[in-house]
Formats: structure tokens, sequence, C-alpha cells
């Protein structure tokens, strides 16, 4: 099935190049509050963050076609010694923007694997009472949908393409409300600086929730997760990225590197405007406030 991908230089809170109701599902891992390392201050406040959160999702339910579904890879945050409650602060944005909170899953990471510091170390440091930090292993995978879906809307034919083997199902603990997945490894080249989630996430997510020669989105594509794997599975894909400098993450990622034929890859830059997309040079600049 040949199957076609966009990707959008610009910025989500406006997806403008899209039409309503053109999108079959949308998974996503928004960025991360203000995380050491990947988003220090990339946010001025939280109020800031969550009002992004709000225009992504109104922008989401408009593009997303009617009994759709919408998944956010997200997780509550802790930024200097203070958790701010993401996961619920999403739920409730979604919930308003006329969403159906479906479900949640959580992502635990393999012990050991951890991204970022072990925080356990303190109290090793320090056996005592009060210097306990725990270790963060999971992450949220919230699922919402956007009315209801009509099964019959379907052929027959695709229903079939598209069967779930019900064996990686059952043998993969799909089915239950934990997901025991590999994390991107901090030492990974291609997703340097990205975060980026594994396929294995976007994999089930697509399976279980599109058709084939459906289309999905990713508003926040990074460096092309999500496009790598619909193209695999033969579903379209569109995205969005407000770094242009990734461009030639996503083309090497999706397998892309060498495409001009605008049918298969598009890469469009937008033009002019408040939701332009930025640089790595103008982000770096901004960190220092020159
Ligand atoms: C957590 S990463 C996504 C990683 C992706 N799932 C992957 O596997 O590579 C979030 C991405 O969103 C991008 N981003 C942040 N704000 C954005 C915005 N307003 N519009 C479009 N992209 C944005 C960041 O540059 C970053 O690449």
């Amino acid at each position: 099935m040949n199957t076609k991908h966009k990707v959008i230089f610009g910025n989500c809170m406006s997806m403008e190049e899209l039409p309503d109701s053109l999108c079959h599902l949308m998974v996503t891992s928004p960025p991360y509050f203000n995380a050491p390392f990947d988003y220090d201050g990339f946010f001025r406040n939280y109020d800031s963050y969550l009002g992004m959160l709000e225009k992504f999702a109104s922008e989401t339910y408009r593009v997303l076609q009617d009994g759709r579904i919408a998944v956010l890879n997200i997780d509550d945050m802790l930024v200097n010694g203070v958790k701010y409650p993401i996961t619920a602060d999403a739920i409730k944005i979604f919930q308003n923007e006329g969403f159906r909170y479906r479900d949640k899953i959580i992502w635990k990471k393999p012990d050991g694997y951890l991204r970022i510091s072990r925080r356990s170390g303190v109290l090793l440091k320090n056996p005592y009472p009060m210097y306990f930090y725990p270790d963060n292993l999971l992450e949220s995978i919230i699922i919402f949908q956007k009315g209801k879906f009509n099964y019959y809307s379907i052929s027959k034919e695709i229903r079939q393409k598209s069967k779930i083997d019900t064996k990686e199902f059952q043998d993969n603990g799909w089915y239950k409300t934990i997901w025991e997945i590999t994390n991107v490894l901090p030492g990974s080249k291609l997703e340097k600086g990205v975060a980026a989630f594994p396929d294995e996430l976007a994999y089930r997510l697509i399976k279980l929730f599109s058709y084939k020669g459906e289309t999905i989105l990713d508003p926040f594509l990074g460096s092309g997760t999500t496009m790598k794997v619909a193209k695999k599975l033969e579903r379209n894909s569109v995205g969005f990225e407000i770094i242009r400098d990734l461009e030639n993450v996503i083309r090497i990622k999706t397998d892309f590197e060498n495409e001009v034929d605008n049918n298969i890859f598009q890469v469009i830059e937008r033009g002019t405007g408040k939701y332009r997309f930025v640089t790595l040079d103008f982000i770096e600049r901004k960190k220092n406030g020159n």
C-alpha cells in the first residue's frame, strides 16, 4: 500500500495546513514542562505551559475525525523540588475541549534504565529519614475519544487487512494497564536531545486505534518516531515540529533520506507569522538571554 507522509516545520499551536477532520488518530508526546536537560527554561511558567496544552487540545479536536482517538504520552514533572500535576491538568484540558477520557496506561521502563539521574542515590549517601527521593520509572499514556466511532464506516477488506495479531496482543501484555517497554537510551545518537519515545509505544497505539491507509497525526514530531512506525504499518502521517534543524534526523529515522517525490514525503516550511518554526541556534540564544 502506498502511503504519504508530511512534515510541517511550524508551531502546532496552529495546525492551519490541515483541514477539519483530516486525521484518524493522534499520537504524541508533548514537550515536558521545563524538564531538566531537555526543556530547561523552555516555558516562562506553568500557566504558559497549560496554555500551550489548551491550544494543542483545541487544534487536535478540530483536525481529528469524529469517533477517533487522541493519545498523549505525558507525565508529572519535578522541577526544582516541585512536582507539577501535568497528567491531571492535561486530562482536564482535553475534557474541557470535548474529548471523552477513556483510559490511562502506565508505561514502565525496565529497572536500571533511567534516563536522568538516580535520585535514590541521595538516600544511599545519607541513609537517614527525610533523604528519600524515588527514581522515576513510569510515564502515563492517556487516551481520549472524540464522539463515538462508527464501526460500520470501515470496509470489510480494510478491517481484514488491519486485523490485530491476538497472539502478539496476549504474549506482549497489550491488554494490561501497565506496558513494560524499554525506553530510548540516553546514549542514542539520532535522538540526542529530543526525548524520543520508543517505536514499540507508537506501534501498539497505531495498531490498536487505526486502520491501514488512514492518517496519523503527531503535532510534536521530534525525531519522527510516529511517522516511522505509521509508514511501516501502512498508514499515512502528518507531523509538526518547531525545530527546523530536525529535518535530517526525521529523514534518516523514516528512511526518507533521499526522497524527493512530494507525493510520498513532503516537507513544508511555514512562511511567516506568529507560529513559525525556530532554530537550535535561536533556542540557545534565548536561553542565554540574548
Ligand atoms: C518530547 S519531544 C517528542 C519526541 C517524539 N515523540 C520522538 O519520538 O522523537 C517534543 C517535540 O516537540 C517539539 N515542540 C515543542 N513545542 C512545539 C510546538 N509548539 N509545535 C511543534 N513542535 C513543538 C520539540 O521541539 C520536540 O522535538
